[in-house]
C-alpha cells in the first residue's frame, strides 16, 4: 500500500484526481486535506469511498496539518490547495499570497520533516505570463507572471525547486493550461456560460473576447499527473496541454451552439485588469519522455462537461443560492 496525501481535493482538479485515483488504484490510500472554501463540495468526493480519510485543515496551518502528517504514514504528496481564481486575486489578493505561499511553505516544511517520497506541486501555465499572436510555453520560459494568482504560484514554484536544491528534497512540478469538466465551480468561464446559457442570461466575455487559452479536459490533466507521479525526475517541471487552443468568443460560441442558445447572449464588458492575452503549452517533454497526449478534443470534452452540467443540476444550483450570489453582483453588476 502507499499513502498520498492530496491537498485540496474537495475542490475540482482535486476530486477529480482523487475519484480517479480511489477507482483505478486499490493499492493507494488518500488522505484529503481540504480548508473547506467556498470553491470546496464535500460531495465532491462520494460517501463510504474505501481507502480514504477527510481532514479539515488549512494547508498553512503548521499545528492542523502537523497532526496530519505525525497521524498517517504519508509516501507522496500532491499539493492542490489553492486560492485559484485570477479575478478574486484582484479583489483579495492576500489570501493568495497566505494560502498559495504560505500554505505551500508549511507543507514542504512538513513533508521534508516527515522524508516524503515524492512531492507534486500542480502549477499554472499562468506563472509564464502572456504570449503574443506566437509561439509557446516551454518548461525552460522564464517566469514572468501578471497577476496576484499568478504571481503567488510562481512564488510557490519557487519555494519548491529551493527544497530540491537545498535539501535535495524530492519535489515536481507540473504546469497545466485551463482544465475544464465535470466539478468545475461555476465562477470560471466554461461553467459560467453554460450555465448563464441555460438561463437565457447574459454571458459576460471581457475585452474584445479574442484572448487565447490552451483547453485541456480535466482527465487528461489526471491522466498526465498520473505519469509524473510514477515516472518524473525530481527536481524537474512538466508542462501540460490540451492541444486546443481557442479564442474565448469560439469557445462561448461553440456552448451556444451545443445548447441552442442564442448568440445574443453574449455581451462584451470591460476588460479583466492585467488580463494575459493568450496562453500555449509546449507540452513535448512529456510527451516524449512519458507517452502524454490528451485523449480528448474540444469537440468531445464541451460535449460531456455540457451533459454533466445538464445532468447534475443540483450540484450547481446549490452554489448558485449561497454567497456566489453576492460575488456574481460585485463581479458583473457595474462591469
Ligand atoms: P479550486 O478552486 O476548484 O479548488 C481549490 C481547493 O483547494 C478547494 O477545495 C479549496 O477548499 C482548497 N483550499 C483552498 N485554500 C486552502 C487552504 N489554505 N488549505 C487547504 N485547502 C485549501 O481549484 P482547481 O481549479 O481545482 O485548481 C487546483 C490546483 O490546480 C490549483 O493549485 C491551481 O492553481 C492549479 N491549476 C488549475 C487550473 C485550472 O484550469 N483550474 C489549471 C492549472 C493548474
Ligand atoms: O491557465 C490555467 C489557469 O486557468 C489556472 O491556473 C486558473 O486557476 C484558472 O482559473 C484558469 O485561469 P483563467 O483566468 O484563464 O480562467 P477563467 O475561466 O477565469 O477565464 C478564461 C478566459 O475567459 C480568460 O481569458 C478570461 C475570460 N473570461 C472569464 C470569465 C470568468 C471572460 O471573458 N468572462 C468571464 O466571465
Amino acid at each position: 500500500m502507499k499513502t498520498y496525501l492530496v491537498t485540496g481535493g474537495l475542490g475540482f482538479i482535486g476530486s477529480n484526481f482523487i475519484r480517479h485515483i480511489l477507482d483505478k488504484r486499490e493499492e493507494i490510500t488518500v488522505i484529503n486535506v481540504d480548508k473547506i472554501t467556498y470553491a470546496a463540495n464535500p460531495g465532491n468526493i462520494p460517501n463510504g469511498v474505501k481507502n480514504y480519510r477527510f481532514y479539515k485543515t488549512d494547508i498553512a496551518d503548521n499545528v492542523g496539518l502537523s497532526k496530519v502528517f505525525d497521524e498517517n504514514d504519508v509516501d507522496y504528496v500532491i499539493n492542490f490547495a489553492a486560492e485559484s481564481h485570477v479575478d478574486r486575486s484582484i479583489m483579495t489578493p492576500g489570501i493568495f499570497i497566505k494560502t498559495n505561499v504560505d500554505g505551500t511553505a508549511n507543507l514542504l516544511e512538513l513533508s521534508l520533516k516527515h522524508n516524503v517520497k515524492r512531492f507534486l506541486q500542480i502549477s499554472t501555465d499562468e506563472v509564464y505570463g502572456s504570449l503574443g499572436s506566437t509561439g509557446k510555453f516551454s518548461e525552460t520560459t522564464p517566469l514572468a507572471p501578471r497577476s496576484p494568482y499568478s504571481a503567488s504560484k510562481a512564488a510557490a514554484d519557487m519555494l519548491v525547486m529551493s527544497f530540491f536544491h537545498t535539501y535535495d528534497m524530492p519535489v515536481l512540478i507540473s504546469r497545466c493550461s485551463n482544465n475544464y469538466g465535470p466539478y468545475q465551480f461555476p465562477e470560471k468561464l466554461i461553467p459560467l456560460a453554460i450555465i448563464n446559457a441555460l438561463h437565457e442570461k447574459d454571458i459576460p466575455l471581457y475585452g474584445d473576447g479574442r484572448n487565447v487559452r490552451d483547453w485541456i479536459y480535466v482527465a487528461d490533466h489526471v491522466a498526465g499527473i498520473s505519469l509524473i507521479l510514477e515516472k518524473g525526475k525530481p527536481g524537474e517541471t512538466y508542462n501540460i496541454g490540451g492541444d486546443s487552443e481557442l479564442e474565448n468568443i469560439d469557445i462561448i460560441n461553440h456552448i451556444l451552439d451545443r445548447l441552442n442558445g442564442s448568440h445574443s447572449l453574449i455581451k462584451y464588458v470591460k476588460d479583466r485588469p492585467g488580463h494575459d492575452r493568450r496562453y500555449a503549452m509546449d507540452f513535448s517533454k512529456i510527451a516524449s519522455k512519458m507517452g502524454f497526449s490528451p485523449k480528448y478534443g474540444i469537440d468531445k470534452g464541451i460535449e460531456y462537461t455540457v451533459n454533466w452540467y445538464l445532468k447534475n443540476e443540483n450540484w450547481w444550483k446549490e452554489i448558485l443560492s449561497g454567497d456566489y450570489r453576492e460575488y456574481y453582483k460585485k463581479m458583473y453588476e457595474y462591469r
